[in-house]
């Protein structure tokens, strides 16, 4: 098991964290000590991450039921965090959703549903953020962006396009936050084990194909990101460490990293058939 630092008496908002790396996140928070605010659109799955977290990690918690693409909700959300914390310490802005689709074929009602919650979602969780914690003169906020973010490649390429205008947005976010003591940091994760890869990989053959499960890394390396950004305060980190900067190289030369990713995905592929044929 991870050793984590102590985020005793800190409160940490999790949002996504019904499922996934947002699920991870939440019980590691719970595990550090951390009274943690629990939100996500499906109250079932949300009871059972604070019952998870109250019996292992004796956490308070608060669940809040929110669509993060209403601004009520999230303003709703931060309030009753406030209300019964005082305050809110860190906030992982982790809800996402990818509808994957060939760029020609992809159907704008798709595109908008993800840049609902993977662009305007994440804003208005940073605005209700920034104002809290512009109020009590600290914080941290950690946007879960994507390697896809950096790169893009078929078939999620309208993903893609959502991660980097999340970017975009982060990266201006944390320099209008210069000079206080709120920092805002990207964390960049690849191709991770969590039930987004699963429906994903299940509902188009083709990302099934490129991207073999076998090498999907473990949820609980986007969290140890998630905790290094915050107890370091840092810009970026991708998970694995060091791909995002390798995204940037490539952007310089555009056909190379075509051909890269080709080479990658292909030798991922026969690396998983070899795994898969051996006794
Ligand atoms: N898995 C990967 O390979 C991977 C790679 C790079 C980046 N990411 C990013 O990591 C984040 C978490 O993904 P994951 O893999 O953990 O996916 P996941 O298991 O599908 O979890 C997504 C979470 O987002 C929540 N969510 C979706 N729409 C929402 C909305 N409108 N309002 C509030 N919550 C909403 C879901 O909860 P409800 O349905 O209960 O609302 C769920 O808790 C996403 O931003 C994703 O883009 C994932």
């Amino acid at each position: 098991m991870m050793k984590l630092p102590s985020f005793s008496g800190k409160t940490v908002l999790v949002t996504g964290a019904s499922s996934g790396i947002g699920r991870e996140t939440a019980l590691a928070f719970a595990r550090a000590g951390a009274q943690v605010v629990i939100v996500a659109r499906r109250a079932e799955a949300l009871a059972e991450v604070e019952a998870q977290a109250r019996k292992q990690h004796q956490a308070r918690t608060l669940v809040v039921t929110a669509d993060v693409t209403r601004p009520a909700q999230v303003r709703a959300c931060f309030r009753e965090a406030v209300a019964a914390f005082g305050g809110v310490d860190v906030v992982v802005n982790n809800a996402g959703i990818l509808i994957p689709s060939r760029v020609e074929d992809i159907r704008g009602a798709d595109l908008k549903a993800m840049l609902d919650v993977n662009l305007f979602g994440a804003l208005y969780v940073m605005q209700q953020a920034a104002k809290v914690m512009r109020k009590q003169g600290h914080g941290n906020i950690v946007n879960v962006a994507s390697l896809g973010g950096r790169r893009a490649f078929s078939p999620i390429g309208g993903y893609s396009a959502t991660k980097f205008a999340l970017i975009g947005l982060t990266e201006a976010f944390r320099m209008e936050l210069a000079g206080t003591d709120i920092h805002a940091s990207l964390v960049l994760p690849g191709v991770i084990e969590t039930p987004m890869y699963e429906r994903t990989a299940a509902s188009d053959g083709e990302l099934g194909a490129l991207w073999p499960k076998a090498l999907n890394m473990p949820a609980d390396w986007v969290v140890a990101a998630i905790f290094a950004a915050v107890r370091f305060n840092l810009r970026e980190l991708s998970v694995p460490p060091g791909a995002g900067e390798i995204s940037k190289l490539l952007a310089v030369a555009p056909g190379i990293g075509d051909s890269l990713i080709r080479m990658m995905t292909g030798a991922a592929r026969a690396a998983s058939k070899l795994k898969r044929s051996r006794p």
